[in-house]
Parts: structure tokens; sequence; C-alpha cells
């Protein structure tokens, strides 16, 4: 995703964090109580993953995470709104003011803009009564007491600097907030039926119902990553009474403005607004005070993507008159399952490992949102799963959904119904979903890695899982073969890239539309989409098929320009004309080491320099995972490379915070020297990742970085649209994965673990590079990769064994991973 370019920001916060300074939020107390329980939960059979979890990692640093209460995959995610740089809401900031509580969120995703934030709700004290009351943005937002902020899993807590604290729980569709006031005051709350974070309102209306105490919203907004042209629609219902347990004092709606306009309408229950052409922010909505100022007030907000009747619905439905308590203890026991799904031997793990690993894999649960049953436009009657905010396909094809395909198929699968029903309803798969709207494609059609990877995983349960392969298969050639009138939002450019075995720069395309950059990029990911095609064609018997797409996943050489240097490496990705001629470009720009970083637009922006989305050609040059062993001859055999990956790394071309670099760290095993991709992911992980709000290296991106991390935790990283899994180092002694659809267990265990290894640079002489691999008690064929289908997909044991002895560690003792030019992925498992 879109990326704020931080380096400056997180150096300083580096300094600060070293030299112990306490912030201001979150609460300290969040991370006393999570080091407690791994402290304890050592010495107990059974723990509660969720005391691990902090959901405040990645709220600071450009991470965008969302620490709101939420259940798995849950559609509403309560936060609270603030100002200055927050797409998910909330940022630890204490110099930011909070705007109000707000149901609809989403997390990691990289918008600048923000994303959701529609119906906050904030608490005030209104001493002069309530014409006096400050409604609007501006005039309502307030600061925290700082040391304050609380979260785990489902629960949310925030107290404003006048003492009033916030509270909010969740189910998918709905939630309870519970506010408690400072004693003897009267409660008053505002809330905003415009407002959003990105400022996009589009119309709406909002109706008070005093003897019911029901207020119900319903509007239009714009999307956070997509095309302005489109809107989505949304709704909420905020009920009041809690049962009949609290009473309204007086009630009506109220209109501002930033030209002075402050108006209250005491009694009045209706608003109706239209779109406003001449542009500006709306202030409008409710405003409503307590009877009998009671020290508590609950709240019961339910949303909904189809109308305000459905919200009402859904809180009736899923909450009913649940107090707060039975809804955290609901929202905190479906997370406990989810985390249970990977089980560790706490007390041999170092304690920041757990914490990492364990609010690593709360991220990995924590989006996309699921609003089935939600659906509006296209998919209003649609009869599959449906999933908002994919955001993006480009960000979580690497790492996500291969976690996600080791111990969860049933959910991967509902995900991939909703990519392929995509297909059936746009003509396309889906790349960057966002807001329920089609958002801006990254590298091509990210999807086809997505599907790819679940169907050679799970192709004999697909049926059972409710997928069928044909149409699976069906949408990838759409994908591959048709081009859609206009690739920015989905599909790609595939009539110029089919003509010329690369996407040209500068070309004349009279048939489609799209922002003519990224050419470099482009061809890349289009080619390893392709594999996952060929994948698939595989695993179906389709001959012919298997030999175009395997050609054509072979396209990233045709923009490997041979004789471009850089630092006297010679041979990189290069964008290129129709005509063949390279359009030659500094390999260093976009690069952590680019001198006009800061004044280049790097991602998605009008700018035709780089060619490259996200990532410099040095970093995009190393990216052909299917084929590797051809890319180490284009850049002049294994010594070479391993020579060249060194420099990447030690002259500072690595960027950590985008996606391109995520398997680059282990580039080192098909050169045969897996020893040094252990060295580098240790070093990655170290330097670039930590408990601490500001430690994400960059946006989470729909936590494409959580599960990144959690490979590298758990010692494997995955090629995707493949069943193959690398083999590193473990950061955990012992792990177990569950996977209750196959029914099976695997666990993996690091003989000789040394917690002393944990380090950015392995100490001489500690045990952490891999001896040897064994499965089910017979030695693995390679210490470098073993195959899902003869471990997770059986279940069983793995042993890791470690040795300090590097030297010998450091060959695969057997093949280096597989390659297509090098016969590998030769079979379907
Ligand atoms: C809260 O913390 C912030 C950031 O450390 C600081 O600027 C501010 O003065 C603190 N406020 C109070 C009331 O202590
Ligand atoms: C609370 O924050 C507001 C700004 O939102 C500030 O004006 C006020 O002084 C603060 N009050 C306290 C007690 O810190
Ligand atoms: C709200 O206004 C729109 C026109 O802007 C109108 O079509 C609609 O009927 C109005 N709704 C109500 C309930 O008055
Ligand atoms: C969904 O079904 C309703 C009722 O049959 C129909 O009015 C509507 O057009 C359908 N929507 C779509 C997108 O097909
Ligand atoms: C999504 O919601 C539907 C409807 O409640 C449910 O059947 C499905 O299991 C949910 N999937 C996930 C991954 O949460
Ligand atoms: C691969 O594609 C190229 C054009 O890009 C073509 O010349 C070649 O014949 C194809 N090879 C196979 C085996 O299909
Ligand atoms: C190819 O096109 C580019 C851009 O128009 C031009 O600069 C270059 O000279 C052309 N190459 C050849 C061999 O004609
Ligand atoms: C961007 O593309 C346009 C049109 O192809 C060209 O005129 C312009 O020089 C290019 N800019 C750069 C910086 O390459
Ligand atoms: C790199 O080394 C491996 C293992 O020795 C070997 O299989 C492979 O062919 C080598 N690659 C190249 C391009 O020489
Ligand atoms: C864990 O904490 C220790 C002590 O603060 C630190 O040395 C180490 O680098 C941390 N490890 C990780 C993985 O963050
Ligand atoms: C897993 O076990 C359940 C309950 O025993 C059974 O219904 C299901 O068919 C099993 N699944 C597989 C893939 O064997």
């Amino acid at each position: 995703m879109q990326k704020k370019r931080t380096s400056v920001l997180s150096g300083v916060l580096t300094v600060l964090l070293s030299s112990s300074v306490v912030f201001a939020q979150p609460s300290p107390n969040v991370q006393k109580r999570i080091s407690q329980a791994i402290a304890a939960a050592g010495k107990q059979p059974n723990p509660d993953y969720t005391a691990f979890v902090n959901p405040f990692i990645g709220t600071d640093n450009f991470g965008d995470v969302c620490p709101g209460a939420s259940i798995p995959f849950g559609m509403a995610k309560f936060s609270p709104d603030m100002t200055g740089y927050a797409p998910a809401g909330y940022v630890t900031d204490a110099t930011q003011y909070i705007r109000g509580l707000s149901p609809l969120h989403d997390s990691g995703t990289g918008s600048s803009l923000g994303t959701y934030g529609n119906f906050e709700i904030m608490p005030l004290l209104c001493p002069g009564g309530f014409n006096t009351c400050t409604t609007t943005l501006a005039a309502r937002q307030r600061l925290r007491k700082n040391n304050t902020d609380d979260a785990s899993p489902g629960y949310f807590s925030l107290t404003l600097n006048n003492s009033i604290q916030m509270e909010a729980t969740a189910t998918r569709r709905s939630g309870i907030e519970r506010f408690t006031f400072p004693a003897n005051s009267q409660p008053y709350f505002v809330v905003d039926l415009a407002n959003d974070l990105p400022a996009s309102f589009n119309g709406g209306e909002l109706t008070i119902d005093p003897t019911q105490g029901r207020i119900m919203i319903g509007g239009k907004w714009g999307s956070s990553f997509g095309p302005g042209a489109f809107h989505y629609q949304a709704f909420a219902c905020y009920d009041l009474l809690d049962g009949g347990k609290q009473q309204l004092a007086q009630y009506g709606v109220w209109t501002g403005d930033t030209e002075g306009l402050d108006a209250k309408g005491l009694g009045q229950t209706h608003l109706n607004l239209s779109v406003n052409l001449i542009g500006g922010v709306y202030q409008s909505g409710a405003l409503f005070s307590y009877a009998n100022k009671p020290k508590q007030v609950n709240i019961r907000v339910g949303v909904s993507f189809r109308s305000a009747d459905q919200a009402c619905a859904n809180a009736e439905s899923e909450i009913g008159d649940a107090t707060f308590e039975e809804i955290q203890a609901q929202a905190k026991a479906m997370w406990q399952d989810k985390l249970s799904k990977i089980e560790i031997d706490v007390a041999g793990t170092p304690p920041n490992v757990t914490e990492l690993l364990y609010s690593s894999l709360y991220r990995a649960s924590l989006t996309p949102n699921n609003a089935t049953d939600e659906t509006q436009g296209v998919f209003e009657n649609t009869t599959s799963f449906y999933f908002d905010s994919l955001y993006c396909s480009w960000d979580t094809f690497r790492t996500f959904y291969p976690l996600m395909a080791l111990h969860s198929p049933v959910e991967f699968a509902q995900i991939v119904d909703n990519y392929i029903d995509g297909w059936r309803k746009n003509g396309w798969m889906p790349e960057c979903r966002a807001n329920n709207l089609p958002g801006w494609t990254q590298g091509g059609s990210s999807a086809d890695n997505i599907v790819s990877h679940f169907a050679v995983s799970y192709h004999n349960e697909a049926t059972r899982l409710g997928i069928d392969l044909n149409e699976l298969y069906s949408a990838l050639v759409t994908d591959a073969e048709v081009n859609p009138p206009e690739w920015n939002i989905e599909g790609r450019q595939s009539n110029v890239y089919n003509e010329f075995g690369f996407v040209p720069f500068a070309v004349l395309d009279v048939s489609s539309t799209g922002r003519q950059t990224r050419e470099g990029s482009r061809t890349l990911e289009y080619a390893f989409e392709d594999f996952g095609i060929r994948q698939v064609a595989q695993l179906l018997g389709k001959t012919d098929d298997v030999a175009k797409y395997t050609n054509r996943s072979l396209s990233y050489r045709n923009v490997w320009n041979p004789s471009v240097t850089s630092d006297g490496f010679k041979g990189f990705s290069q964008k290129r004309y129709s005509n063949g001629t390279f359009a030659f470009q500094d390999p260093v720009n976009c690069s952590p080491n680019d001198k006009k970083i800061d004044t280049r637009e790097c991602s998605l922006q009008g700018d035709n320099i780089s060619g490259f989305f996200e990532a410099s050609s040095w970093e995009y040059s190393w990216y052909a995972p299917h084929d590797t062993d051809h890319l180490i001859q284009l850049m002049g055999g294994n010594a070479t490379f391993v020579k060249r990956l060194d420099h990447f790394f030690n002259a500072g071309y690595y960027d950590p915070g985008n996606e391109p670099s995520f398997q680059t760290p282990i580039g080192y095993h098909y050169a045969n020297h897996p020893a040094s991709s252990v060295d580098r992911v240790r070093q990655v992980v170290l330097e670039n990742f930590d408990i601490t709000p500001a430690g994400l290296p960059g946006n989470d991106d729909q936590a494409a970085m959580a599960t990144v991390l959690s490979f590298h935790l758990l010692g494997l990283y995955p090629v995707p649209s493949s069943t193959q899994l690398l083999v590193l180092s473990p950061f955990i002694p012992k792990y177990t994965i569950h996977n209750s659809f196959l029914n099976v267990s695997t666990t993996v265990t690091t003989v000789n673990f040394d917690p002393k290894s944990v380090q950015k640079t392995i100490p001489k002489g500690t045990a952490a590079y891999v001896k040897s691999v064994t499965v089910n008690g017979a030695a693995a064929s390679s210490r470098c990769h073993v195959d899902f289908y003869d471990t997770f997909r059986v279940g069983g044991d793995i042993v890791i064994t470690l040795t300090s002895d590097r030297t010998e560690a450091d060959s695969c003792l057997g093949s280096v991973p597989e390659s297509i030019s090098a016969g590998g992925f030769a079979q379907a498992r």
C-alpha cells in the first residue's frame, strides 16, 4: 500500500525508545499486564493467548493499525477518531485530539486520507445546557488523559481529559459503548451524521425516535483509496436507553460550519442533507442528554451497509439485551479460538517474541472485514461470502493468505469465494477493494496468486470447502486474457503485455485506460501472476495452458537489461519501450538511498520516472520467486548473486516497509547459502519490528507486515502459489499449528534452540543455523525447504536441529528451493 516515507521520524523514535522515554499513550499498564501474563503462562497448561496481544503495536510511526474493539474479521471496529495523520482513527500521539468514537474502521491500510470513521459519538459536559454544547468537529475535539488508553482483543478504552471514560466492545456488525462520567454531571452526547475520516460525505439522513430512544442514520460516502467518482452506502442504529434502564432528558439536532454557523434545534428529530456541490466539510447530527445524572451510560450500536433497519436488526440479533461484560467475554472467546490455532512453548520463548507473535496473529485475523449479508451495488443479492477491505491483494498474497492456508482453510475458502464472486459480478477479481468499492490496482491482478495458492493447497477439499476449481480457473484466465477498459481498478493491461511480453513504457493503447506508470514492476508482477495460473492449469491437467502460462511467467526476463550497472553490479530490471529499447533509470531511484526520495513520487502518483511501484529497481530486480535459479544466472552466478545480496543489505537498499522486499532476505537459500538467510532474517526482524506502538517498519497493510513477521518467527517462509515452504531458524523452541478442518496438528521442535540467538547479530558460538530437518522421523531431502503436503497437510512432527557451526550449516545438503527453469514445480501435489 501507499507508504509515508518516515526515515527521519522513525530514526528519532528509535533514539527515544532506546533511552527508555515513557510515552503518554497507551497506559503503561497494558505492557505490564502482558508481561505478567506471559511470565505466568509458562507455568500453565492452557494459556489465555488473548492476554499476550498488544493491540497498540503499529499505532504509531505510520503503522496505521486499528487498536479498536473487534471480533475476528469483524465488520465493526470501534475506535476513537483523532486529528492529524490517523488513517485507522487512532494514533498514540498524545498531542492529537479526539473527535469521537465510531464503529467502522479498517486496520493497517496506508490511505493517508483515512478510511471510514463514520457515525462518531462524542460524550460532552455542557454545563451551560443544550444550546451551549460544543457540537462541531473543531469545537468538540478534546485531548486525552495521559497514560490511560487501554485495549485487549474485543475491548477498547480511552479517558478524555475531562475524566469521561469511553469503552467499547463488539460483535460482527454491532457493539456496546459504555461511557463513565464524573460524579454529578449530566451526560450529553453528539452523534455525527456526516463526518468520516476522508471527509467524503455525499448526502444522507438522520432520524431520532425519542420514544424508542433510537437514532437511525444512513448516507453515502467516498472511497479511501480509489476513484472519487464512486460512493458506498452505510447505516447505523444507536439505541440510547439500555433496555429502558436509561432515560433521555433533551434531544434535538444541530448543524454548523467553519464559517460560524452553530445552530441547534431542541426537539427536532430529522435531518435530510443532499450533496454539497460547492464542497466543504459537513457538520450536522443529533444532540441529546440523559435524565437523572447517571454515572454510566450504555449505548448499543448496530451498523449495516444495506439499510438503517438492518443496522437495528443486527444490534438486536447480535447483542439483544446482553451486557457489556457478556459481549466482551464472547469476543474474547472468539479471539482465543483464533489465537490458539498456533500454540507455543511459552516458557522457552523470549517474552517479547511471544508478544510479537500473538499480536501479529491477532492482526492476521482482524481483517479483511466480514461484510457477508451486508452487500450493496452489484453484490446486493449475492449468495457468496463477502469481505470488505481487501486492502490490497498486492500486499496480502505474499504472506497473509499463505499463513491462513496453514491453519484456517475454511476462512481462506470463504475469502476465495468472495474473490471469485468479484469476477462473477464485476468481470475481474478484485484487487484493492476499499469501502466496498473498487480501489486502485498496484501490481496487477494479485488475486491470481491468492486463489491459486488456495487451489494448490486445498484442491482435494475444494468442493467440500465450497469452491469450484473450474470456476476459479475461469476467473484466473479472465484476469490474464481479457483487457478491462479501465485497468486502474481491476485486471491487468493484458492487451499490451500479452502482445509484447512486457508492459511497454509510453505505449499507444487504443482500447483501455490506466495510469501509464510502473511498467517495470507491473511486468514482474504480471509474470508471477501467470505463474499462479500455470500452477492451477497444472493441477487441472490443462497441458496446453501449462505451456502457455509457464512461458508467460518467464516474462520477467523481458525487462531485464543486462547492460545497466549500479555499484559495480551488472544487470537490472528496467522499463522498456514497445520497440524494445530500454528506458534507462537509475536503479537507486525510490530506494532508501535515493537522494531525491523526499521529492520523488514512488507510489501511485503520476510520476513516470521510476517504472517501479513502492520499490526501486535494486529491490524489484530480485523478484522472480518462481524462477530464482535463472535470475542467479542473469546476475552472473551464485557467488555474484550472494555478493550482490550482501551489498544490497549492507549498502542500505533494502526497504523493509514495502512488500516487494519480503522474500529478499531469504534469497541466499537459492544460492545454497541458507546460513546467510538466517543471519539476514534475524537482522531484519530485530532492526525493524518490536513490541512498541512504533514497532512496525510501515503500514501494516492489512496485516501483510504482521504475517511476514509471523513467518520469520516461526522459521518458515512460503512461496506463494506453490506448496513449498522455505526452512529457516525459528525464534521459538517449539510450536504446534492446528488445522481443525483437516483434523491435523503439526509440531515443530527446534532442537538446540538458544534464546541468545534472538539478536540482530547472532553471537559466535550460538546455535542458530539449521543442521538437519526431519519430517515425521525421516530426514528431509533438503534442509532448505519442505512441502506443505508432507508437513502441515498431514500433521505430525517437524524437527529442526540447530548448530552453532555456521560453516557446516551453510548449504542445503540437498536441493536448493525450486525454480521453473531448473525443472522445479514439475508436478502438482
Ligand atoms: C501528556 O503527554 C504529552 C506527550 O508526552 C505531553 O506533551 C503533555 O504535556 C502531557 N500532558 C499532561 C497533562 O501531562
Ligand atoms: C483538556 O484538553 C483541552 C483541549 O482539548 C484543553 O483546552 C484543556 O486545557 C485540557 N484540560 C486539562 C485539564 O488538561
Ligand atoms: C430526503 O431528501 C431527498 C432529496 O434530497 C428526498 O428524495 C427524500 O425523500 C427525503 N427523505 C425524507 C424522509 O424526507
Ligand atoms: C436484487 O434483488 C432485488 C429484488 O429482486 C432487485 O430489485 C435488485 O435489482 C437486485 N440487485 C442486483 C444488483 O441484482
Ligand atoms: C463471515 O460471516 C458469515 C455470516 O455470519 C459467517 O458464516 C462466516 O463464517 C464468517 N467468516 C469469517 C471468516 O469470519
Ligand atoms: C514463448 O513465448 C515466446 C514469445 O514471448 C514465443 O516466441 C515462444 O515460442 C514461446 N514458447 C513456447 C514454448 O510456447
Ligand atoms: C525506441 O523508442 C524510443 C522512444 O520513442 C526512442 O528513444 C528509441 O530511439 C527507439 N529505439 C529504436 C531502436 O528505434
Ligand atoms: C513521462 O511521459 C511523458 C509522455 O510519455 C514524457 O513526455 C515525459 O518526458 C515523461 N517524463 C519523464 C520524467 O520521463
Ligand atoms: C547455485 O548453486 C546450486 C547448488 O550448488 C546449484 O544447483 C545451482 O545450479 C547454482 N546456480 C547457478 C546459476 O550456478
Ligand atoms: C526483546 O527484548 C530484549 C530486551 O529488551 C531485546 O534485547 C531484544 O532485542 C528483544 N527482541 C525482540 C525480538 O524484540
Ligand atoms: C474432521 O473431523 C470431523 C469430526 O470428527 C469430521 O466430521 C471431518 O470430516 C474430519 N475432516 C477431515 C478432513 O477428515
